[in-house]
């Protein structure tokens, strides 16, 4: 299977001497096309560190990150990130984030619409997503109007919406219940494969481990197999 992510030797340090602390210590992860994986390990462990790197929005200090074949960073950044990132990578956050004025099929059109896709074209990109997270119905509600289920789910549309080959979520679901958290990652997990995108989710809710292709875990700033 065709690699999308390979990243290799990663370090990150915060702080100098003794008071520094390492957050990623030689770090190589892979990411398959379409694979779905989970990232465990307890808090201070580095993967929002790890995410960060990887979605090139903090560079490591040293290692080697190729997406799709294509160098990123290698001691340093070797493309323009910004554009790189705005038409290959996605993120998720913890809270949804999403903008307040505007509605769900609108918050999930605006990074379309930014690639200066037309608007009717966004406009159907945007309602098939909705629908692929069952949320079509709700596509002219504001986010105040949402459950935060719903939000979460307008949020990781909205990071699909320009055909990411990564996506990146750091503890997308641990705001909501079991159950939706559950049925928030299994959509992910289908949306991904449909598409082929790689997804690498932080998540400490163990309860949906099985809906992953894999799970890797991190600790003291190295990461491992689970
Ligand atoms: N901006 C920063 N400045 C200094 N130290 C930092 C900074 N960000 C993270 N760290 C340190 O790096 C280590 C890894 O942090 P990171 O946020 O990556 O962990 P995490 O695995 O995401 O934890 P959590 O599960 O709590 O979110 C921690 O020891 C943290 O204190
Ligand atoms: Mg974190």
């Amino acid at each position: 299977m065709k690699q999308a992510l390979l990243a290799e030797n990663l370090c990150k340090r915060y702080g100098r001497g003794d008071t520094g602390v390492t957050a990623m210590d030689n770090v190589a992860i892979s990411l398959d096309t379409g694979e779905v994986v989970a990232l465990l390990g307890p808090s201070g462990a580095g993967k929002s560190t790890l995410l960060t790197a990887l979605g090139l929005i903090r560079p490591p200090d040293s290692g080697r990150i190729v997406i799709d074949g294509t160098v990123v960073f290698d001691n340093g950044y070797k493309t323009d990130v910004r554009a790189f990132r705005r038409s290959n990578i996605g993120f998720v956050f913890q809270k949804a984030n999403l903008l307040p004025f505007l509605t769900a099929r609108e918050n999930v059109q605006l990074p379309m619409e930014l690639d200066d896709i037309s608007g009717g074209k966004s406009r159907r990109r945007a309602m098939e997503l909705l629908e692929q997270f069952g949320m079509e119905n709700r596509q002219g509600f504001k986010p105040s109007e949402l459950s935060g289920g719903q939000q979460q789910r307008v949020a990781i549309a909205r990071a699909l919406a320009n055909c990411p080959k990564l996506l990146f979520a750091d503890e997308p679901t641990a705001a909501l219940d079991s159950v939706m958290g559950r049925k928030v990652m299994e959509m992910m997990k289908r949306v991904a494969h449909d598409f082929q995108t790689s997804v690498l989710v932080v998540t400490h809710d163990t309860r949906a481990l099985d809906v992953f292709d894999r799970i890797l875990r991190m600790e003291d700033g190295k990461i491992g197999e689970k």
